[in-house]
């Protein structure tokens, strides 16, 4: 049994209790796939049955959600996900990827009927403006249904936000969250609302902080190549001091190895080493582009436009510490700064024009 608590969360979700089930997995080494110890299967045919298949079901297959499940299926894995269009489930079907259509704009929540078969679930979904967490709007029918599942693991990926501004000082995970946003007050209620199904559910439950994403087809790199200038936004956001990011590949790595450690409501930082002000990335990756394509940025999309104070701290402004991922789980990060991540960006493009 283990009792774990979770820092600065409601007082009646601590102590969490959990008895780890045997999940059947193999970690990965840098750079190969892991493979599921389950998947033995039929020695007449050498096919696992879809039974004792570990089976993941991706609540919200965006950016990372995609890159995951592509991994999953390499490693054997059933992998199905949910998405709103059908033109974007009809892409991934022909990859070999199981959709679901799911609009959490409407309460209709017969989508459970499929999840409860799935052994992993992977939350990816964001809050709703004003709802919150859309499934955990009828938790009582969640709990329910995935009770009677065959659910072993829950993972919620939530966002660094939930700290709110902490004048750029560096924050671990025992630092109590003091979001300021609304979204980021919806995100530590999802947040609460998981760790507690998870725990009702006595499956292995994990909520993973994400710094600013990016890898393949949405970065800095990607923004210069695309528009080149910034929209006013973008330029407001460079102003901030430090952003702390985290490369897609990373948080596959983070989330293949929390599917290997049973956890009782664990939450990881996942982030790189390497905090640094937007204005700074977006200078390297000018650099990058112009040493690779040289003269195709004609118009420099910089001087950045300063964010006000007040402005700045609503963004929240901190540098994240990654320790506990590390310690924890093992992973050590493929790109421990944005400097290693842009550079792989720019190598693995073919032809961007
Ligand atoms: N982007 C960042 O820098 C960042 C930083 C920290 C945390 N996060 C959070 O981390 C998670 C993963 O990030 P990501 O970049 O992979 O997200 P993403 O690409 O935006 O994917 C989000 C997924 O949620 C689905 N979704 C959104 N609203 C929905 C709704 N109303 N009903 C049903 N499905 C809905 C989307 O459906 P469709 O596929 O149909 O669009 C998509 O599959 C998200 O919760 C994100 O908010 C993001």
């Amino acid at each position: 049994m283990v009792v774990f608590q979770v820092p600065g969360l409601s007082p009646e979700l601590i102590p969490l209790r959990f008895t780890p089930r045997p999940l059947g997995f193999s970690i990965r080494r840098r750079g190969t796939l892991f493979r599921p110890l389950s998947a033995i299967g039929d020695s007449r045919s050498g096919e696992p049955d879809s039974e004792s298949r570990n089976r993941m079901f991706i609540l919200g297959m965006g950016f990372v959600g995609g890159f995951f499940a592509q991994q999953l299926k390499e490693a054997d894995w059933l992998v199905s996900g949910s998405c709103r269009s059908d033109t974007k489930k009809k892409e991934w079907e022909k990859r070999g990827i199981d959709f679901n259509l799911f609009s959490a704009d409407l309460t209709e929540l017969s989508l459970l009927e499929t999840v409860k078969d799935y052994t992993h679930l992977l939350v990816s979904i964001p809050p709703l403006a004003d709802i919150g967490d859309p499934m955990l709007r009828n938790v009582e029918l969640v709990r329910e249904k995935l009770l009677s599942g065959n659910l072993q693991w829950l993972c919620y990926l939530s966002s660094t936000s939930v700290y709110g501004d902490c004048g750029g000082a560096w924050v671990d995970e025992d630092h109590a969250p003091n979001p300021k946003t609304k979204s980021a007050k919806l995100r530590l209620a999802a947040e609460e609302g998981w760790l507690r199904l998870g725990r009702d559910l006595g499956v292995s439950t994990q909520v993973l902080r994400l710094g600013g994403i990016y890898g393949p087809g949405r970065s800095a790199i990607d923004t210069l190549l695309k528009r080149d200038r910034l929209s006013e936004g973008q330029k407001r956001r460079a102003s901030r001091k430090f952003t702390s990011r985290v490369h897609v590949e990373d948080i596959c790595q983070v989330l293949q190895a929390a599917t290997v450690k049973p956890s009782s409501g664990e939450i990881y930082n996942v982030v790189d080493d390497d905090p640094a002000p937007r204005e700074e990335v977006f200078e390297y990756a000018l650099e990058l582009i112009e040493k690779r394509w040289p003269g195709i940025i004609e118009t420099k999309p910089f001087p950045f436009v300063y964010e006000s104070r007040e402005q700045s701290s609503l963004r929240g402004e901190k540098r994240v510490r990654n320790q506990h991922m590390k310690n924890k789980l093992g992973v050590k990060l493929l790109y421990p700064s944005y400097k290693s991540g842009l550079q792989s960006i720019v190598e693995k493009m073919d032809n961007p024009f």
